[in-house]
């Protein structure tokens, strides 16, 4: 007996930063979209006890102990309902690893709602939502899917409306980046002066919900990519590349170092993204559609 949980990737729409707080965490006003790349996690009873193991072109960087978020997810679940989380975590991996598209949230709301399932614990749709907010900031977004603003450290959220399918191209890069390590680095850029409080743009939200990738394009915003950029500037040639080929929107993902590019339909992101593999200035490059649904038992 086995559960097999698919969870998409996501990327931001808008990641409007507020300035640290005391804690470390900066306040978010992180507008989120589900977009049709997927991990797909299985949790099957394990004779040996807690282990993790991943399949897919990036397998080798996903880290296979305790600090897994697919494994955390099934300890704190087992923690809450006295059960041993004594389970085998398959992760089919297509994601990319540390790339600011969440992929790692997306394990740990898959194993979480897999062993749920798995172990027919019924935790109700809050509790499941509290478990993943203590996992990480973007992990109760993994689970509700869709799009979202995300405020606090990004882990409450208000569902949004979305009028149609947005089109988009992520160009993936060589190497990852830390997020912890491209916050510091918008603290260490903003260094003496005043951050604002972060707000949600209604012109975003009005485009999303409208369903208009052109008024969409036009209010699409990353505060941290001044920061992923500084860290990784060849990014800079990715992006430009993008715009080249006729992308509206071009802009870091999350914390990067993934790239995204809206197109105007499907078409044109096919286009787009043959212009970005032959460009070299990135690794992969794939093609994805949103919003889909989050965390599914399939
Ligand atoms: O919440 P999560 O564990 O995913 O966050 C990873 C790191 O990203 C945090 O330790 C922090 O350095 C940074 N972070 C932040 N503000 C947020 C979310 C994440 O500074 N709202």
């Amino acid at each position: 007996m086995s559960v097999t949980v698919r969870v998409p990737a996501k990327v931001n729409v808008q990641l409007a930063v507020g300035a640290a707080r005391p804690d470390g965490y900066h306040d978010l006003a992180n507008v989120f979209l589900a977009v049709g790349l997927y991990d797909e996690v299985t949790v099957t009873p394990s004779p040996d006890g807690l282990r993790v193991t991943c399949a897919g072109p990036d397998a080798g960087e996903v880290p296979l102990d305790r600090t897994n978020l697919a494994a955390r997810a099934a300890l704190i679940l087992g923690g809450r309902y006295g059960r041993d989380a004594d389970v085998h975590i398959h992760i089919a991996k297509d994601i990319p690893v540390a790339g600011g598209m969440a992929g790692g949230s997306a394990d740990g709301a898959g194993a979480l709602l897999a062993c749920d399932a798995l172990w027919g614990t019924g935790a109700s749709r809050t509790e499941l939502l509290d478990i993943c907010a203590e996992l990480g900031s973007d992990v109760p977004f993994s689970l509700v899917g869709g799009a979202a603003l995300g405020t606090g450290r990004g882990e409450r959220l208000t569902e949004l409306e979305v009028g149609g399918t947005f089109h988009w191209v992520f160009a993936m890069a060589g190497r990852g980046l830390s997020t912890p390590a491209v916050f510091r680095e918008f603290d260490r850029l903003g260094e003496g002066r005043e951050i604002p409080g972060p707000v949600a743009s209604r012109e975003l939200i009005g485009a999303l919900a409208k369903g208009d990738p052109h008024a969409l394009a036009a209010t699409v915003s990353n505060d941290l990519q001044p920061a992923a950029l500084s860290l990784f500037p060849e990014l800079a040639e990715t992006l430009a590349a993008g715009r080249a080929a006729g992308a509206p929107a071009a802009l870091v993902s999350g914390s990067g170092p993934t790239t995204a590019f809206l197109a105007p339909d499907a078409e044109a992101a096919e286009g787009i993204a043959a212009a970005l593999r032959a460009s070299g200035t990135c690794r992969t490059v794939r093609t994805a559609a949103g919003p889909v649904p989050g965390a599914t038992v399939v």
